[in-house]
């Protein structure tokens, strides 16, 4: 079966062409440089940046994977959660599709298709595993007991990880989105040069929180002069990561023993992350635990991960209806 996936729930306009649960036909991901000047997603100038590429960049996916509107199976697309303008480019030109070319059509939850994004890389990937879905807007613990069957076991209590890269980011001088300089300039700095906090990492509970640890960042650069920032960047960013990561891994971990649980994948933006990888696969492997993790372009907001879900969703539940409506709030459970 083929299926198309539109992904505009954020910054990134993505179409994609994925057979069945498995082969990645095509999947272009059109990244919105725009933002960077404003040091964050204005959302508005992000709809409007879906509405200019939208067209384009399923014209580039349809000519990669080589066929025409009629080999299209199934159209599927992003209905939360997300900026719902922004949502409803994608959504609405997917309905449109369906409508036109009489396909039926499946609305995706966004954060199942980062969910699906391991299921379509890794063949042995078990039913049931512990994910940890970290993105600009999500830093959620989920107990996978197979396709569609979800528990939420923690989440942000206020800001997501990947937020806090980039205001740890914007606050060193770093461009926007600012995870990926972060890790880059992490590796050659020293991770015991300040011990910033590690946010609720004694509470027992599997929730996590941000906003106290770009506050300390925020203070720490408030009290250092040009030239000590400049000097200690990488360092700063380097400790950054260390107190931000470790919650994750200790708590991930504390997960999988708890619910004796086998396998452990990332996903979302912050998946990507170098040092996350390394700390995770050195914790989990003396544990005796599998960590699977997806390559970057499916770590990202993409369009495979949610043609994907949808064609999952579509075997589990049949069609959506066309009057399906973009939901920015959405739940994974
Ligand atoms: O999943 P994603 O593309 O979009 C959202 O749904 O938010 O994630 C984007 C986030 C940004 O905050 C970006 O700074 C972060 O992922 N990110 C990284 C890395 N690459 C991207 N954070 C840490 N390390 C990276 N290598
Ligand atoms: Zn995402």
């Amino acid at each position: 079966m083929i299926t198309l996936g539109i992904e505009t729930s954020c910054d990134e306009t993505s179409v994609a062409v994925v057979r069945d649960f498995e082969e990645i036909l095509s999947n272009i991901i059109l990244s919105q440089l725009v933002h960077a000047g404003f040091g964050g997603v204005v959302p508005e100038i992000a709809s409007r940046e879906h509405l200019k590429a939208v067209v384009t960049v399923f014209e580039q996916a349809m000519a990669k994977a080589g066929i025409g509107p009629e080999d299209i199976d199934l159209i599927t697309a992003t209905y939360g959660p997300g900026l719902v303008g922004a949502l409803l480019v994608g959504l609405n030109f997917g309905k449109g599709l369906a409508y036109g070319y009489d396909k039926p059509f499946v609305a995706v939850n966004h954060l199942e298709g980062h969910i699906a994004a391991n299921f379509i890389m890794h063949k042995n990937l078990p039913d049931k595993h512990l994910t940890l879905i970290i993105s600009g807007g999500h830093t959620s613990l989920v107990l996978v007991e197979g396709f569609g069957k979800y528990i939420l076991l923690g989440q942000t209590k206020d800001d997501a990880v990947g937020e806090a890269y980039d205001k740890v980011a914007k606050l060193l001088g770093l461009g926007y989105p600012g995870g990926a300089e972060i890790d880059r300039l992490g590796k050659v700095g020293d991770r015991k040069y300040f011990r910033f906090p590690r946010g609720v990492i004694k509470e027992n509970s599997f929730d996590f929180s941000y906003s106290g640890l770009k506050t300390a960042v925020a203070l720490h650069v408030r009290d250092l002069s040009d030239l000590e920032l400049e000097a200690h960047r990488a360092d700063i960013a380097a400790s950054f990561q260390e107190a931000a990561l470790e919650v994750l891994v200790v708590k991930t971990v504390r997960a999988a023993e708890e619910y004796g649980i086998g396998a452990v994948t990332l996903s979302g933006g912050v998946a990507s992350n170098s040092r996350l990888k390394d700390l995770m696969l050195k914790k989990l492997s003396n544990k005796k635990i599998d960590f699977y993790f997806p390559p970057p372009d499916l770590c990202t907001d993409n369009a495979a991960m949610i043609a994907a879900a949808g064609y999952m969703r579509y075997k589990l539940d049949g069609p959506s209806d066309l009057n399906t409506n973009a939901i920015p709030y959405l739940k994974l459970v």
